[in-house]
């Protein structure tokens, strides 16, 4: 363990400064899917226990969600669980099955099914993740590091919900949006209650951000997303602020309309790596706060190759206030451990001022 302890408390830390536009003394680092499998100690864990176990535990999340925390310099944790749990509580059946990924085995397919659907308390479904949250803020605490809440967006959980798993046409939540928006109005609507409710329950317990996942969005045209998934977001997006907590709303494959994205609400914009930094915050305006951007796959490459990518990003970041470097998209299983190290500690070392 290198990093130095913190006198300071999370507030004062480079993350929640960047997220509040304020100075920091060094541009904030984290990484999405930072606690998971390229991570000896979390395949340790999870040779022990499923997923859903270690997602439903408050003491096994908080301690996953704290090994990334203790192997590197990073500026934010972010709760260990998923996007999909929320989902059993409306009724969907979901396991996550070892080399394929998460699977609902009662797929969301009639309008009858989406009447189905409960709204459960998100403070009841969730417990074990908003127990973690308690615990893992108390270790946090300690060294000055702040915690990130997340919740999938309306229309990632939708598809999600509808297709039963990954999918590459999304044919059947794309066809129930076109051809019946009244049930697609049911179900979105559904989904703003719960997610709207989720994220609320984990800023009570005390994360000190929230990030909204719509790592789906990309599967539309601009148009379809305007009129089809940003009215629901708005609303969610709305009642996150509301909270007080800082937001971010991260989209991956959205390119085509990030105007469209940043304007679902006056959030922190995180951005995949199809477009360029500074291309992308000019399209967001500038007054934003961006969170991104480089490829994940990079941190597969020679240091100086990854080391290149960074620079590459930080450059375009310019120097400016309101920047937080993470992957494009989540890091993969088999990165290699001591590139995170080199690229966390290079990042700061890169933009100290
Ligand atoms: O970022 C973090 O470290 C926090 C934890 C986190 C996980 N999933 C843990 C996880 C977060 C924020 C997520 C979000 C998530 N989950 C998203 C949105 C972000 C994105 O990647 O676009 C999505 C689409 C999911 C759904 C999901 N969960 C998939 C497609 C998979 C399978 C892919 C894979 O990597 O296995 C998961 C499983 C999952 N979620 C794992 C982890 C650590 C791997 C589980 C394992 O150990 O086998």
């Amino acid at each position: 363990m290198t990093h130095a302890s913190k006198l300071f408390p999370a507030e004062q830390g480079r993350f929640l400064k960047t997220l509040r536009g304020e100075h920091a003394d060094a541009t904030p680092i984290w990484l999405m899917r930072q606690a998971g499998r390229y991570m000896p100690e979390y395949r340790a864990l999870r040779e022990r226990y499923t997923m859903l176990e270690s997602i439903h535990s408050p003491e096994l999340s908080a301690e996953i969600t704290m090994q990334p925390i203790e192997a590197f310099d990073l500026d934010a944790a972010i709760i260990f669980s998923d996007i999909l749990p929320p989902l059993s509580g409306m009724g969907l059946e979901l396991d996550f099955i070892k080399g394929v990924g998460p699977r609902l085995a009662n797929p969301v397919r009639s309008r009858a099914d989406i009447d189905a659907l409960r709204t459960p308390s998100m403070t009841e479904v969730m417990e074990g993740t908003l127990g973690a949250i308690r615990l893992v803020r108390k270790e946090l605490d300690t060294r000055g590091i702040p915690l990130i809440g997340f919740s999938g967006a309306p229309f990632t959980l939708a598809s999600y919900a509808m297709e039963g798993g990954g999918s590459k046409s999304y044919v059947h939540a794309k066809s129930l949006m076109y051809s019946d928006p009244e049930a697609w109005d049911v179900l979105m609507s559904k989904l703003v209650t719960v997610v709207s409710d989720y994220l609320s329950a984990q800023a009570a317990a005390g994360a000190q951000a929230l990030q909204l996942f719509d790592s789906w969005a990309g599967a539309l045209g601009r148009l379809d997303y305007e009129r089809y998934v940003q009215p629901y977001t708005r609303q969610v997006l709305a009642s996150a602020l509301a909270t007080g907590v800082p937001v971010i709303h991260f989209s991956t494959g959205t390119g085509a309309y990030l105007e469209s994205i940043a304007a679902a609400g006056r959030t922190a914009v995180g951005v995949d790596f199809h477009v360029p930094l500074d291309e992308a915050w000019a399209r967001i305006g500038t007054d934003r706060v961006i969170m991104g951007n480089l490829d994940p796959v990079r941190l597969h490459a020679p240091w100086e190759v990854l080391r290149r990518g960074a620079d590459d990003v930080l450059a375009r970041a310019g120097g400016r206030r309101g920047h937080i470097f993470n992957v494009g998209h989540g890091i993969l299983p088999d990165t290699p451990v001591d590139n995170v190290r080199r690229l966390v500690d290079y990042v700061h070392e890169a933009t100290s001022r």
